[in-house]
């Protein structure tokens, strides 16, 4: 299984801060889908709307990822471009995925209704926003495998 990560942070792509929702998604995957043998690969950009729709195309285009997940920049601040920049780049939305963690979320922190995360389909590639903080991604994204695992199903048939 091929999968492509993105992080999407200024300060992170600067090195002011660490990354550390990228390596949470990654160990969450390489559990969830061991069955698989998961390939990551992984990048760090900025919040830059032309960056991060150019690499989008390139991991579902050109390195053929069946699942690429992002984190971060889905909020409301002025940077954050992540929702639009996938919104370009994907065939069908599937607003299932936005809609779930929003509701998951929103029950443990009330400003999760903030992220303006979305998903959908490029080809064969299913790519999902994830919200950049750790501890939204470590309660959101295991939620979310069975309808990844069904999705690829469909896109492979
Ligand atoms: N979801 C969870 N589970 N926990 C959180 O702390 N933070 C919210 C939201 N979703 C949060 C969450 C906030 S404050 C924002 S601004 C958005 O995610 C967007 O975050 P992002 O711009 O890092 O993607």
């Amino acid at each position: 299984m091929n999968i492509g990560r993105l992080t999407l942070s200024d300060r992170a792509a600067q090195g002011v801060y660490e990354d550390l929702s990228g390596p949470e998604i990654d160990a969450i995957l390489i559990r969830e889908f061991a069955d698989e043998t998961p390939q990551i690969t992984a990048h760090i950009l900025e919040d830059d709307q032309t960056v991060i729709t150019a690499a989008l195309i390139r991991l579902a285009d050109e390195e053929n990822c069946d699942l690429v997940i992002t984190t971060g920049g889905t909020g409301p601040g002025k940077r954050d471009v992540t929702p639009e920049a996938t919104r370009a780049v994907v065939e069908k939305e599937l607003p299932g995925f936005g809609e779930m963690m929003r509701v998951e979320s929103f029950t443990k922190v009330p400003t999760a209704i903030l992220s303006r995360s979305i998903a959908g389909i490029r080809g064969k590639t299913l790519i999902i926003n994830l919200p950049g903080n750790p501890k939204a991604i470590g309660e959101c994204l295991p939620l979310l495998v069975p309808a990844i695992r069904e999705c690829l199903k469909h896109l492979n048939e």
